[in-house]
């Protein structure tokens, strides 16, 4: 067995006297694409928050590869191959998907002066117009990102987490608000993605065939806790989930 690309352990985070995440402990293995469901409010996004920095947990711990992440930035993560992508779209509307994808490719290259009077970006030109290929987004290479569709938006928000060439990416609902044309397309090139490159996916979605269809293990969050972990099938035909959702 390899070792867990992610582990987390006891993460808890309250927000006043709500305990949005309660003692969640998880690992995921390399090349892995996990799904993580769960009703609306129960902590999957905090979740993820707390794994990549963005907030601080109350208690418990993150490692990478077997190291301890806990209290890191987000930005000092990105370095460590850990990326994400948000609920919420993160494209720049005004930019083109060229711009935007250079953008989020030199985040993650040198600091802000060398941005600046370095040798300019026609290497992550290059880098970009790969990803661009890779998404099947050739004929809106230079349209602004705003006037694309939602779903189009949403996989110009993948191609951009990608540009840093993590080895793990936590996506939240990359499939929300998307048709079902898009929808396929989203799938089909996370799958060639994690084929080509390993990357280990961490996924957040409520479209069940979605999940289902994509992931090989699935873990289901209600009220802050785990309720189930299994195959798609097991947890298909778990009464516990099945309850949560229905709110039974
Ligand atoms: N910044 C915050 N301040 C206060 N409460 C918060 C904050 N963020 C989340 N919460 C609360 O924590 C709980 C978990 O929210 P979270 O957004 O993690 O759920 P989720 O599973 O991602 O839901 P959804 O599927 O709707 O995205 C909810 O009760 C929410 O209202
Ligand atoms: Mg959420």
């Amino acid at each position: 067995m390899n070792a867990p690309i992610l582990t987390v352990n006891e993460i808890t985070k309250s927000f006043g006297g709500i305990r949005a995440v309660d003692g969640v402990s998880f690992e995921v293995n390399k090349g892995e694409i996990l799904g993580l469901i769960g009703p609306n409010g129960s902590g999957k996004s905090t979740l993820f928050n707390c794994i990549l920095g963005q907030l601080t947990p109350d208690s418990g711990h993150v490692s990478v590869n077997g190291r301890g992440v806990s209290g890191m930035r987000a930005s000092d993560l990105n370095k460590l191959g850990v990326g994400r992508t948000f609920q919420q779209l993160s494209v720049f509307p005004k930019m083109s998907v060229l711009d935007n994808i250079i953008l989020a490719g030199q985040e993650h290259h040198g600091t802000m002066l060398s941005r600046l009077f370095g040798p300019g970006d026609a290497g992550l030109t290059e880098e970009a117009d790969k990803m661009i290929s890779f998404f099947r987004l050739n004929h809106l290479r230079d349209t602004l990102a705003g006037s694309l569709s939602y779903g189009q938006q949403k996989l110009v928000d993948a191609a951009m987490a990608f540009m840093a060439g993590p080895s793990l990416v936590l996506l939240d609902e990359p499939a929300g608000g998307v048709n079902l044309t898009m929808l396929a397309n989203l799938k089909d090139r996370l799958v060639a993605y994690n084929a080509a490159h390993g990357t280990t996916f961490v996924v957040i979605e409520h479209n069940m065939e979605f999940v289902m269809s994509l992931c090989s293990r699935i873990i289901v969050l209600a009220e802050g806790s785990i309720i189930a972990e299994g195959s798609p099938d097991e947890i298909r035909s778990n009464q516990t989930v099945i309850d949560a959702y229905l709110g039974g």
